[in-house]
């Protein structure tokens, strides 16, 4: 059992405190900015909040520093400059994208410290508690608070591995895609499909069913094989007709089609539905009017 800390506790740090507290770690105290979502929690766990950060190391080992990204510093250095921070601290952040070196300050001061990122969107407390169980983490840091970190992942029912923390920025970078710019891409379908008349619950409703059956493909045999459609097809009469149509529509929504049918055209390629020359021809048809020379640029994926 550890005494757990939480400074920062927005959707991630409560939902991890809950989830803690849950497994049998005990919550001893949490700090927040404006002090509301610290007592909205102290009150969900029956745990004292405090006035400053600092005070949250006199009663816990495990320490979450759960601020928004850019507030990591200002906390790192308050702390830090405490004088309070013992070789039994094992501080970590959530952040995708940052390194666990971040928190260097406070090794400097006996500390042991950890990045430890769950590989998931959170949009509210809630929804949280139901996703973060069987999310995976990336673990890095100091050994000690490693260690610490597998344990704290295994009460969480998550699974971890470790990364390098020169990998975190382009790891970050994979998630945003996948996550946000996923997310993106249907609000995009969506615009589109405002254009003909067909409204957002209509749409998502008759678009589930063939994103969830996409993913299952994807599961089921990789993203290669899983490609269907006019690209994987070397249909270039569909693709005129859809270049024809979407010309109508915002310049940005032409430039994304065009970006993103180049890019599948090289997957339609590695897949063996069609040859070079139907990749150049289509790679052609994906850039005519922007610009671009198709056949002097690499596309390789
Ligand atoms: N949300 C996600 O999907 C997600 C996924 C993976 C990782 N993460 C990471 O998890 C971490 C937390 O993100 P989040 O989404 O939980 O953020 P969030 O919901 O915006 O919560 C941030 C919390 O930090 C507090 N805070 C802001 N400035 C502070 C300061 N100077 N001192 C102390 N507390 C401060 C806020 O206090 P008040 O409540 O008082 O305003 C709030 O409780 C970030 O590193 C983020 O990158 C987030």
């Amino acid at each position: 059992m550890y005494r757990v800390g939480v400074i920062g506790t927005g959707v991630v740090g409560s939902a991890v405190a809950i989830l803690l507290q849950d497994k049998g770690h005990k919550v001893t105290g949490l700090y927040s900015k404006t002090g509301i979502s610290a007592a909205n929690l102290a009150g969900r766990l029956g745990c004292t909040t405090f006035a400053n950060p600092e005070q949250v190391l006199g009663y816990a080992e495990v320490i979450f520093l759960t601020t928004p990204d850019s507030e990591l510093d200002y906390i790192v250095s308050l702390l830090a400059e405490s004088g309070l921070v013992k070789e039994k601290h094992h501080f970590f952040h959530m952040s995708g994208a940052l390194p666990a070196e971040v928190l260097v300050p406070l090794r400097e001061q006996g500390g042991n410290i950890c990045s430890l990122h769950p590989l998931q969107s959170f949009a509210g407390i809630e929804q949280a508690l139901v996703n973060l169980p069987g999310s995976f983490f990336s673990v890095q840091g100091d050994a000690a608070a490693m260690k610490t970190a597998y344990r704290l992942v295994a009460d969480l029912e998550g699974v971890s591995f470790d990364i390098r923390s020169e990998d975190k920025p382009l790891y970050h970078l994979g998630a945003v895609v996948a996550s946000n710019y996923f997310v993106a891409l249907i609000h995009f379908v969506l615009q589109i499909y405002n254009s003909i008349g067909i409204s957002e619950d209509e749409a998502i409703g008759a678009l589930l069913p063939l994103i969830k059956g996409t993913l299952s493909n994807i599961e089921e045999i990789g993203t290669v094989k899983a490609l269907t459609g006019p690209v994987a097809r070397g249909d270039f009469g569909i693709i005129e007709a859809h270049l024809r149509a979407i010309s109508k529509l915002p310049h940005s929504y032409i430039d994304l089609y065009k970006t993103l049918g180049r890019y599948t055209v090289q997957i339609a390629l590695e897949k063996g539905s069609i040859d070079e020359t139907q990749t150049n021809l289509l790679l052609k048809l994906f850039s005519e009017g922007d610009g671009s020379n198709a056949e002097q640029q690499d596309y390789h994926i």
